[in-house]
């Protein structure tokens, strides 16, 4: 069964002139790290957010998403509320507007653990300090004393994935997870990622702008373009032999940086 399956999901806002999403079909399978990749506004965000129905109220949403089998879209309060806090974790494209600017980033940090899951404030502070240090921040302990404003957007990006991983979901939608990040660090990101889907079976989907490593990082990678999957390949084989054109077109736009020796 899979972990998350979409089928020919329709998304419209009032007032846009056409669709969102047009009849989306993807699939993520438990340990498995699907791509979505695809230019600015081609869908990825609104697909990422209907699967845990984080859409504005004036969408209309058509299609089926199942997570773990269960109809998302007829889900109840209470059902939902588990969906978000236990089996999917989101980490947002915009990190920062997941804070309360009023409060400590501790509190974002231990919410879920303390709020839903009813953990000491003991207990879920050790949690996610150590994921935090794995997430590569230092002195963990003293930034859950600070403000958002205080931190940098890609601190606040770890502090958004260490969030998300300390509930240990089934799922992660990730969106854009690491692109604020540095080399290293988004290394650092990846390897826990891996390991995460290496040792429980974490699913992962994975949106990202950066072609080269949704073909390193990623089992498949479907391609958005204009609200619909245009094509969906393992990513070796996407890379290798795109079938459709507008693949075909992003792939040429990466620039190849020479090696040392072509250089004139
Ligand atoms: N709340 C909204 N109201 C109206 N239109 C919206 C809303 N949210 C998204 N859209 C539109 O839907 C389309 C898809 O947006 P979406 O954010 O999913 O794209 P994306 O692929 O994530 O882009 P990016 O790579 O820039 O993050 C865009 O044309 C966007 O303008
Ligand atoms: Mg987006």
């Amino acid at each position: 069964m899979s972990l998350v399956e979409l089928g020919d999901l329709t998304v419209t806002i009032a007032g846009a002139a056409s669709p969102i999403l047009r009849g989306v079909d993807l699939r993520v399978g438990a340990g498995e790290i699907v791509g979505l990749v695809g230019e600015s506004g081609s869908g990825k965000s609104t697909t990422a957010l209907s699967i845990v129905r984080m859409l504005p109220s004036s969408a209309a949403v058509s299609g089926r998403i199942a997570v773990d089998g269960r109809d998302v879209l007829g889900m109840k309060p209470a059902a939902l509320r588990e969906l978000r806090t236990r089996t999917v974790g989101v980490v947002q494209q915009e990190p920062r507007a997941a804070f309360n600017p009023l409060r400590p980033v501790g509190y974002f940090l231990t919410e879920q653990l303390c709020t839903n899951l009813r953990w000491s404030a003991q207990d879920a502070r050790a949690r996610v300090v150590g994921l935090m240090h794995e997430c590569g921040l230092r002195e963990p302990e003293r930034m859950l004393a600070r403000y958002p404003h205080e931190l940098s957007g890609g601190m606040l990006q770890r502090l958004v994935i260490a969030a998300a991983l300390a509930v240990e979901p089934e799922l992660l939608l990730a969106d854009e997870a690491t692109s604020a990040l540095d080399v290293t660090t988004q290394a650092e990101i990846i390897a826990i990622l891996s390991r995460m889907r290496r040792e429980r079976g974490l699913g992962i989907l994975f949106i990202t702008h950066d072609l080269p490593l949704a073909a390193a990082f990623c089992d498949r990678v479907a391609v958005m373009r204009a609200g619909e999957v245009v094509e969906e390949q393992a990513a070796r084989e996407l890379f290798a032999h795109p079938e459709s054109a507008y693949t075909a077109e992003l792939l040429a736009a990466v620039p190849v940086l020479e090696e040392e020796g072509e250089r004139a």
